[in-house]
C-alpha cells in the first residue's frame, strides 16, 4: 500500500517533470534577425563538407531568405584584405543597405563591438545564422549569442567545414548548448508558416525555384500539367 503510493507519487512528480521538458519555438518573423558570417571568397575554398556549387546555392540561398522575409540582415567578414577575402558580389548587391562589420583580428564575431551593437539594434531575440567554418565562425558565435539570451537556428545548408566529420562535431557540440541546428528548408517554411500568407506561396515559389531545385521542378511540372499536361494512357488508376 505504502509501496504503491510512493511510486504513484513518484510518476506523478516524473510526469510533472516531463510534460513541460519541451518548447516548441517557432521562427517568427517579426522577430528574428538573419546573420551571414565569413562566407568569403577565400575561406571557400576551406569548405570540403559540400561540393562548390552546391555550397555557394546554399549560401546564396541563405542570404536571399532574409530579403524575401525582410529580415533585418547584418554582413561580417574577418580579415577581408588578407587571404580570406571578400564576401561574393551576388550577397553585397543583394543587402547593399546592411551593416556590414569588417571585422579586423576578432575571429569570434560576438567580440567585435560593432557587430554586438548591429546584432542588439536590430531588437530581435531570434537569430538565424551560418558561416565558414562551421566548427568556428559559426558555433563560436552561436555559443555566444545563446548565453546572450538568444535562440539560435545555425543554417547547416549554407555552414560549411574541413569535413563532414568536424561538421557533425561541431553541430552536437551546438546542440549541446541549445542551438537549433537547421536546414535552410526549415528555416524558410518556419519563417513562412502558411503557404497563404505573405510571403507565402507567391514569393517562396521563385525562391525554391532558384535556390532547391526539386521543389522548383516539382512546381514547374505542376504548372506544366495544369496548363498543357494531358493523361496518359495508364496514368489514372
Ligand atoms: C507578424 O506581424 C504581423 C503584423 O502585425 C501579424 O499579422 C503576424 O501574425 C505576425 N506573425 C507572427 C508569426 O507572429
Ligand atoms: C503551355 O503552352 C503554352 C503554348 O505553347 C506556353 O506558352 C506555356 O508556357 C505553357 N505553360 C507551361 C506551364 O509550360
Amino acid at each position: 500500500m505504502q509501496l504503491s503510493f510512493v511510486s504513484l507519487a513518484l510518476a506523478l512528480l516524473f510526469s510533472s517533470f516531463t510534460s513541460n521538458a519541451f518548447t516548441f519555438e517557432r521562427i517568427d518573423k517579426n522577430n528574428s534577425m538573419l546573420l551571414v558570417v565569413d562566407h568569403q571568397l577565400g575561406l571557400f575554398q576551406l569548405v570540403r563538407d559540400f561540393g562548390p556549387d552546391e555550397y555557394r546555392n546554399n549560401i546564396l540561398a541563405h542570404a536571399a531568405a532574409g530579403k524575401v522575409f525582410n529580415l533585418p540582415t547584418i554582413l561580417t567578414t574577418s580579415a577581408e584584405t588578407g587571404p580570406n577575402g571578400p564576401l561574393p558580389r551576388e550577397i553585397l548587391e543583394m543587402h547593399p543597405n546592411a551593416p556590414y562589420i569588417k571585422r579586423q583580428g576578432e575571429v569570434n564575431a560576438w567580440d567585435n563591438a560593432d557587430f554586438r551593437a548591429a546584432v542588439k539594434a536590430t531588437g530581435k531575440k531570434q537569430v538565424i545564422m551560418a558561416g565558414i567554418v562551421t566548427d568556428v565562425c559559426t558555433t563560436f558565435l552561436a555559443l555566444s549569442l545563446v548565453q546572450e539570451g538568444y535562440t539560435v537556428f545555425a543554417n547547416a545548408d549554407a555552414s560549411g567545414t574541413f569535413s563532414a566529420q568536424v561538421a557533425a562535431n561541431a553541430n552536437d557540440r551546438m546542440r549541446a548548448a541549445g542551438v537549433n541546428v537547421v536546414s535552410q528548408f526549415a528555416v524558410t517554411t518556419d519563417l513562412m508558416r502558411d503557404w497563404r500568407d505573405t510571403p507565402g506561396a507567391l514569393e517562396l515559389l521563385p525562391y525554391y525555384d532558384t535556390y532547391l531545385t526539386q521543389y522548383g521542378f516539382v512546381a514547374r511540372a505542376h504548372a506544366f500539367a495544369v496548363a498543357n499536361g494531358t493523361i496518359q494512357p495508364g496514368e489514372s488508376v
